[in-house]
């Protein structure tokens, strides 16, 4: 059967949430699971140079906590739909690091919004999405 192994992009956006409840619908006609991803975007060079390591350590627990927490928000809504459910927190590029996710779990199916958080309102389709559909080795679908 396809669509076995479900990777969600959650940004904390309702975009991504919309694509969360998408992902949910669709595994529960596969009987599959739902692997639901957030990326940490590491801070600029720029800000790096002036701040110290110790603090910039403090940054990232910092991030990778606040990101655990609305993971596991997310996971609760799929646990609640009757599915087995993973979260994931990763470090890097969105797009990059929810590709090599993909490939390192064999996923068959990647699910993201058409926006997320901070982009521009004008645009029809984020760089992570847009990236997603031209490189990943797995289908697609960008919800809208
Ligand atoms: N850091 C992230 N971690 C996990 N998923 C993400 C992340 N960023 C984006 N996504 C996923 O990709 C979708 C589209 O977001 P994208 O980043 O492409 O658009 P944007 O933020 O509006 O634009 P941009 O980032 O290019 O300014 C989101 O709805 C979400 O599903
Ligand atoms: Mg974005």
């Amino acid at each position: 059967m396809a669509f076995q192994k479900i990777v969600v992009g959650y940004d904390g956006s309702e975009y991504s949430l919309k694509a969360l409840k998408k992902a949910i619908e669709i595994a529960k006609c596969t009987l599959g699971e739902i692997y639901v991803v957030g990326v940490v975007k590491p801070l600029e060079f720029g800000i790096v140079d002036y701040i110290t390591p110790e603090e910039l350590e403090e940054y990232e627990k910092e991030e990778i906590t606040k990101e655990e927490k609305f993971l596991k928000e997310a996971i609760k809504l799929v646990e609640e739909s009757g599915l087995k459910a993973t979260y994931k927190v990763l470090e890097g590029n969105p797009s990059e690091e929810m590709m090599n996710y993909a490939d390192d779990i064999k996923a068959d199916l990647i699910v993201v919004g058409h926006r997320g958080i901070g982009g521009f309102k004008r645009l029809l389709l984020g760089s992570t999405s847009s990236e997603l559909v031209k490189y990943a080795n797995q289908s697609v679908l960008v919800v809208k």
